[in-house]
Parts: structure tokens; C-alpha cells; sequence
């Protein structure tokens, strides 16, 4: 078939991702992607969907209506050059639903197959900081290890610790499980309405308050939104203990992150760990990274093979369920 005659649907792929979900589509689209791994420049971005049928896009893409306009005509009336965005992420916050909604335009995007791999990362950050990991690497790497020490580098275990976690949706809910074990004697939570698995995990619904000044370790699991955008801020590490550990997997726009610094630097706080942050990357002069009680990773919450696979398979399912008339496995409701 030439590019002439192939009257299969176009898609248009933004980075290079894992082949599982490539190999799902090129029979029947014809596929044209961004195959490097730095990020697409704006430019390319929107040379790339004009005259697509769909998009198969990652969440540092912002998808806004210029883009959806570059696709090509979109009014309801006629029919819409771009069938559908499929996002390779769970989180949504780059693509202007708005503009999606009123132009028909139908959104996947992958929850579940993320969920354990960003609950195991969201542990791994939590047991990393609550026993100092980072402070405790640097003094073997700096030669300060002296002797054993009965009161040297001791943290705050999870074993009968109460865990304040916001968010308890489908991650939220994950790493919940994962405390259990450990011996946490609560887990609390906040958000916009109580949970309907609250009781999978003997969670209790508490006020956001509430939450900040009675735990141990104060977990941000939530999806960010308009609404909570800076919601850790300087007031909300005040109400926290001195002792607190606060883990953000989430996304760094939930986190003033000129007051978590001045919380951690002045002990307000105990320590934190990131996985998420503003910008991304972090530029390395950012204060943050000069303090040893806090740990910044780089949005590595769903980076394992099989999470990534599984993302990768699940925007072509998406994609595909489009073209068929099915329903799309994981589509969003806008
Ligand atoms: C997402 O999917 O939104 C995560 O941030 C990356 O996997």
C-alpha cells in the first residue's frame, strides 16, 4: 500500500513509548511518531496531528485548542478530523477537557495498570524517608559513619504510626493496603467525598485539618485540580508535626514548594519525599535538593516494565475501541 491508496485511519504518536502499544496499532493506522525520547517541541507537536484521527499523547504535552484546532476541522456539524485523544497516563491535567468536550472529542486514559507500581514507589519514598535513607547514604559516602551509635540517625518507624493519606482513590487506596503490614495503627484520609473502600482498609474520612495535625506521615495521592493546586502550602506544614514525614506522588502542582523548603529547613516538618515537582525536571539549584532530610525523585511512580507496557497497550486499546465503535476500556467521563 502506498501512502496514497492506504486509506486506513491516521495516528500520531508523540514520544517514543513502549513497542506493545505500537505493535497493537500499526496494521491498522497508519502510525507516525515522534520516535526520540526528549520531548516534542511545540512546533512538532502541531505539524505532527494535523490530518490525524487520533492522538496517542503523554502528559507532558499540553494538549490545549491550538492543538486540537492544528488537527484540522473539528465543528460538530461536520465530521471531526481528530477521533480521539488517548493519553499514556492516568493524570489528565494537560488536556483542556473543555475544549475535548465541546468538540466531541472522546479522552482515554490509563488508570489501574499503574496503580501498584505508583502505590510500591509511594512506599519506597515513605520507608526511604522515615528512616533517614538519604542523610544515612551520605554518611557512609562522606566518611561521618563513626562507631555504632545507640542514638545516632534514628527516624520515626511506620509500626504504630498514624498515616494521613489525601486521596483515597485508586492509588490512594493501593498503598493503604500496602501500610497495613508495617503495623500502622491508622490510616486517615481526606478528600472530596468519603470512600466507598474505606473499609478495605479501616480508613477513617477526617477534615483536611484533622488529617495535618494527627499524622505521622501525610501521604498526597490525590489527582491535582483547579481546586487543589498549592493545597501544601506554609499553613498546612504548620498545622503538620514537628515529626512529619510528608510523600508527594501525586503532582507537584499540590506543593508550594518555596514553603516546603522553609518547613523543612526550619524544622516545621521532618522530611519529605517527591516523586513529583514544579517544574519538571527539577532545575538543580532548586533549594530542595540542598537539604538532607528531603528526597526528590524523578517521576518514576509508574516506571516499571510491566506498568509501562501495560500504559502503552492500554492508550491503543483505547485508540482502536474508538475505531471500532466499542467502548473505550479506560475512557474518561467529561
Ligand atoms: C500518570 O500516569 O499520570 C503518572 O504521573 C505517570 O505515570
Amino acid at each position: 500500500k502506498t501512502m496514497a491508496t492506504d486509506t486506513r485511519p491516521k495516528v500520531f504518536v508523540t514520544r517514543r513509548v513502549p513497542v506493545r502499544g505500537i505493535d497493537l496499532l500499526k496494521d491498522k493506522f497508519v502510525v507516525s511518531q515522534w520516535d526520540r525520547e526528549d520531548r516534542i517541541p511545540r512546533e512538532e507537536l502541531l505539524r505532527g496531528v494535523k490530518g490525524v484521527d487520533a492522538l496517542f499523547c503523554l502528559l507532558t504535552d499540553k494538549i490545549d485548542k491550538d492543538v486540537l484546532d492544528a488537527a484540522g476541522p473539528q465543528l460538530k456539524t461536520i465530521c471531526p478530523q481528530l477521533k480521539t485523544i488517548c493519553t499514556m497516563s492516568v493524570g489528565y491535567e494537560h488536556i483542556d477537557l473543555t475544549e475535548c468536550k465541546k468538540r466531541n472529542i472522546p479522552v482515554g486514559f490509563t488508570p489501574d495498570v499503574l496503580t501498584n507500581a505508583t502505590a510500591e514507589l509511594t512506599m519506597s519514598l515513605l520507608l526511604a524517608t522515615s528512616r533517614r535513607l538519604k542523610e544515612a547514604m551520605t554518611a557512609v559516602e562522606g566518611g561521618s559513619w563513626g562507631t555504632w551509635n545507640p542514638i545516632w540517625m534514628l527516624g520515626h518507624g511506620l509500626d504504630g504510626a498514624t498515616v494521613g493519606i489525601v486521596g483515597l482513590g485508586r492509588i490512594g487506596l493501593a498503598v493503604a493496603k500496602c501500610l497495613l503490614p508495617f503495623g500502622v495503627s491508622r490510616i486517615v484520609y481526606s478528600g472530596n467525598s468519603q470512600s466507598e473502600n474505606e473499609q478495605e482498609v479501616n480508613a477513617e474520612f477526617v477534615s483536611f485539618d484533622y488529617l495535618l495535625e494527627n499524622s505521622d506521615f501525610i501521604l498526597g495521592c490525590c489527582s491535582l485540580t483547579a481546586n487543589n493546586i498549592g493545597l501544601f502550602n506554609a499553613e498546612a506544614f504548620s498545622k503538620m508535626k514537628t515529626s512529619a514525614i510528608f510523600v508527594n506522588t501525586s503532582r507537584g502542582g499540590l506543593v508550594n514548594q518555596d514553603d516546603l523548603y522553609n518547613a523543612l529547613k526550619s524544622g516545621k516538618i521532618a522530611g519529605a519525599g517527591l516523586d513529583v515537582t514544579t517544574p519538571e525536571p527539577l532545575p538543580t539549584d532548586s533549594p530542595l535538593l540542598t537539604l538532607n532530610n528531603c528526597l526528590v525523585l524523578p517521576h518514576i511512580g509508574s516506571a516499571t516494565e510491566k506498568a509501562r507496557s501495560a500504559m502503552s497497550e492500554l492508550t491503543a486499546r483505547n485508540i482502536l475501541a474508538v475505531f471500532e465503535n466499542k467502548e473505550m476500556p479506560s475512557r474518561l467521563n467529561i
